[in-house]
Formats: C-alpha cells, structure tokens, sequence
C-alpha cells in the first residue's frame, strides 16, 4: 500500500489532542517523535500503563507492522494500555498516519 504523509497530516488531526509528532513533548500520550524503532513504553518522562512497559520488555519495537496492528485496534494488541481511542479502520489511513510519522525521526 502507497503511503502517503500528506494524506497521513490529515490523519493526525485524530491524534492531536494526546500526541505531539514534531517535538519531544509529552501531553495525555507520549511524543510520538522518533517512535519508529522505539521499544514500546519507554520515552523517557511519560507514566505508560503497566500492559505497555510489559510489552516493550517482551520485545515490542514499534516499526510499521506493529504500528498498523496497534493503532488498528490498541487494546486487542495491548491489553490494559491506556490509550483510549477505539483504533483506525482503514488500511489507507493506517498506512498514511504512519507515513506522517516517518517524518519525524
Ligand atoms: C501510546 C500512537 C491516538 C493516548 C501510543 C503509542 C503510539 C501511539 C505509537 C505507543 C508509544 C510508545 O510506546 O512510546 C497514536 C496514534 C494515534 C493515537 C498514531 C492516532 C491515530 C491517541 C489518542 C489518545 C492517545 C486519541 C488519547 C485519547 C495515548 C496514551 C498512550 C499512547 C495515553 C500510552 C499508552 C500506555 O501506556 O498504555 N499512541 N495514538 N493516543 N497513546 Fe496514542
């Protein structure tokens, strides 16, 4: 699937009110900058649930696949993460989010 961040700025808007992409500036969620290759749960200075801290020490590093699957339905991938949105249905959108992301390493 073409990714598209233009497309995926649009997408963000959903985002917008826990996350920032740009700078390394928590709100009610984590920066979302740099968070291709992180390991889950572990931006220095946020309180993430327990479920998150569990998996990055299972092995959970974000890079496209794991990001389609958890922003597809966050709680079904981490159970008990307290991130509170119901997820992105559309494979374009997911595919263009994380195209937005990219940009901000
Ligand atoms: C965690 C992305 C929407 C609140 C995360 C993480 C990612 C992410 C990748 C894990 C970060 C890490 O491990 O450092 C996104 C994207 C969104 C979105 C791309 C929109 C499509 C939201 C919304 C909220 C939110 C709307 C608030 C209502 C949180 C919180 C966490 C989190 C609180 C920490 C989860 C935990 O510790 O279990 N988000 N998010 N996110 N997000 Fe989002």
């Amino acid at each position: 699937l073409a990714q598209d961040a233009a497309a995926g700025e649009k997408v963000f808007a959903k985002c917008k009110a826990c996350h920032v992409a740009d700078e390394d500036k928590n709100k009610i969620g984590p920066t979302l900058k740099g968070v291709i290759g992180r390991t889950a749960g572990t931006h220095a200075g946020f309180k993430y649930s327990p479920a998150m801290v569990e998996a990055g020490k299972g092995g959970l590093v974000w890079d496209d696949a794991k990001l389609t699957e958890y922003l597809k339905a966050p709680k079904a991938m981490v159970k008990g993460t307290k991130m509170a949105f119901a997820g992105l249905k559309k494979d374009e959108d997911l595919a263009n989010v994380i195209a937005y992301l990219k940009q901000f390493p």
